[in-house]
Parts: C-alpha cells; sequence; structure tokens
C-alpha cells in the first residue's frame, strides 16, 4: 500500500483561514507503516483497545492528525509532540504550538481542522435518526438544550426534530471543544439554536452521507471570538489513501 509521508514542506495559514481535512480510516491500510509514526504512550494506548477495530480506528485517526499536522510544523510525522489543556484538549507542543488544531471522529470518518490564529473545535457525529424515538429525543434535549432550543424543537414537525437535535448536537459538542472544556461543561450551557446559522462561531459542515458535522472557532484564548470574526473554511487534500471528498462548509 502506498502510505505517502507528508514532505517537510510547510502549508501556510492566515490568521483568518481554516483548513479542513477528513480521512476515511476504512481503506485497506497498512498500519504498520503508520504505528511508526506514533508516540510510546499512543502505541501503549492502542494496546489497550479490547476490540482490533477499535484500535485500527484509533492508530488510523492518531496517524492521520499527525500526517495532517506535520505539512503545516514543516517536520515528519513520527517527530511531532502533543499536549493536553486542563481537560484534555490536544495541542502541539512547542515548536510548533501556533499550529492549532481539533479533531473529531465517528465511524470510517475523521476529521481535523488546522487554523493560525484561533482555537478551534469540530464534531462530526453518525446522523442515525431511527435510534431517536420521540420519547427518548424529548429526554435529550431536556438534558442538553437550552430552554430556547426545547421550545423550538418542539415547534418542529415530528419527523424533523431528530436531525435537527443531532445537528444541534454537533454544533455544541464542536464549541465545547473550541472553548477546550469538551462535555465537562454542561451542553445546555451554550445557546447554538436549531436553525440555520447566520453568524460564526459555529459553522455547520457538509459532511459525509449519513454523518453531521460542525466547525466551531475560538478567539485566541478560551472564550469564543466576540461578533463575528472573519474566516475562510479551505478543504485540503488528504494525506492518507482511501480518500473521498466530503464537503466543507454547508451554504
Ligand atoms: C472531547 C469529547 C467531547 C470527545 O467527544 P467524542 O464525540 O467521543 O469524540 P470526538 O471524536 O468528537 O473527539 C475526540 C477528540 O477530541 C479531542 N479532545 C479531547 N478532549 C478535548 C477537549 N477537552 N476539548 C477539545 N478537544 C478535545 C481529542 O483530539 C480527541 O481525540 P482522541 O480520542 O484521539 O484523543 C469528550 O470526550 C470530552 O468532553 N472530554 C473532555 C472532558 C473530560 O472528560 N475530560 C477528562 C480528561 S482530563
Amino acid at each position: 500500500m502506498d502510505v505517502r509521508v507528508a514532505k517537510p514542506s510547510r502549508l501556510r495559514l492566515d490568521g483568518g483561514e481554516v483548513h479542513l481535512w477528513w480521512g476515511r480510516g476504512d481503506a485497506a491500510q497498512d498500519l504498520d507503516a503508520l504505528l511508526a509514526w506514533l508516540s510510546d504512550e499512543e502505541r501503549r494506548r492502542a494496546e489497550r483497545f479490547r476490540r482490533a477495530r477499535d484500535a485500527r480506528a484509533f492508530l488510523f485517526r492518531r496517524a492521520f492528525r499527525r500526517s495532517v499536522l506535520a505539512r503545516y510544523a514543516g517536520v515528519g510525522p513520527g517527530e511531532l509532540a502533543f499536549e493536553t489543556g486542563a481537560h484534555g484538549k490536544p495541542c502541539l507542543s512547542a515548536p510548533h504550538e501556533r499550529v492549532l488544531f481539533n479533531a473529531s471522529s465517528s465511524g470510517p470518518w475523521a476529521l481535523v481542522a488546522v487554523s493560525a490564529g484561533h482555537e478551534l473545535g469540530v464534531d462530526v457525529e453518525r446522523a442515525d435518526e431511527r435510534f431517536l424515538g420521540l420519547e427518548e429525543l424529548a429526554r435529550l434535549a431536556r438534558r442538553v438544550l437550552t430552554e430556547a432550543e426545547q421550545a423550538a424543537l418542539g415547534r418542529l414537525p415530528a419527523p424533523a426534530r431528530a436531525r435537527a437535535f443531532l445537528r444541534a448536537w454537533t454544533r455544541k459538542e464542536a464549541l465545547l471543544k473550541a472553548l477546550g472544556t469538551g462535555l465537562s461543561r454542561e451542553p445546555g450551557t451554550v445557546e447554538v439554536g436549531l436553525g440555520p446559522l447566520s453568524t460564526p462561531p459555529v459553522l455547520d459542515l457538509c459532511a459525509p452521507p449519513g454523518y453531521t458535522a460542525s466547525l466551531a472557532l475560538g478567539a485566541p484564548g478560551s472564550s469564543p471570538a466576540p461578533g463575528a470574526p472573519r474566516w475562510s473554511v479551505a478543504l485540503k487534500r488528504m494525506a492518507l489513501p482511501g480518500f473521498t471528498r466530503p464537503g466543507g462548509p454547508c451554504r
């Protein structure tokens, strides 16, 4: 199999730009080749998965993440070192700490967003509405939506509710990941709405069929950017084989 090692020729980002990279991890892949890029800690973590499938998924998403970030750091994927914040948000260690990123995965898909100027959060989720009956939906809505969002959900026709809920959920998770707290902060404390989004810091992405994805932008530091920051989102080409190309922002 052809595993292309990212060359240390740097990709550049301007301050308002976000690059999105999608990878698909179920193509036949020589994981041994990717293993070489991982740290000892990552390899130990991979060994702790009980199911081989989960270990493979972990290896893929970490190798993918390295392969993408190496292009911006200008070093090989195996040369990158990571640190984590108070709630587990990963970032690159010095001297590459100015390459900001966030990652999410679901099913075979891995998504990495990269920025030079803003903290980011991304979330991709399988949008399987069949498992969300109306009662379950109402229960989840009370747990994670704000009152205004719950009211908006209640006003939708019943068949549209599950999709709207899943969309709001990915927006919230992306936003909480941009803030760095992840789900250690109650999702019901951030408002993302259910309707079309007109302003950042949250953007719906065109995910692969059957998935939903969102991107959120934070200011440098820990709070979301005030007002509507100028940003543009670009889809970049895939770093590993097996790539099919989902979209960028939904317009
Ligand atoms: C991050 C979190 C939202 C993951 O959600 P998920 O839908 O299961 O998984 P996703 O694929 O979307 O995201 C996972 C990735 O988010 C990133 N991540 C982890 N913690 C994060 C945080 N606090 N903020 C932003 N991103 C985070 C990592 O890159 C992680 O990838 P990894 O599993 O390869 O390490 C959830 O686990 C969480 O809220 N964790 C933080 C709170 C917590 O429990 N902290 C305890 C550790 S200190």
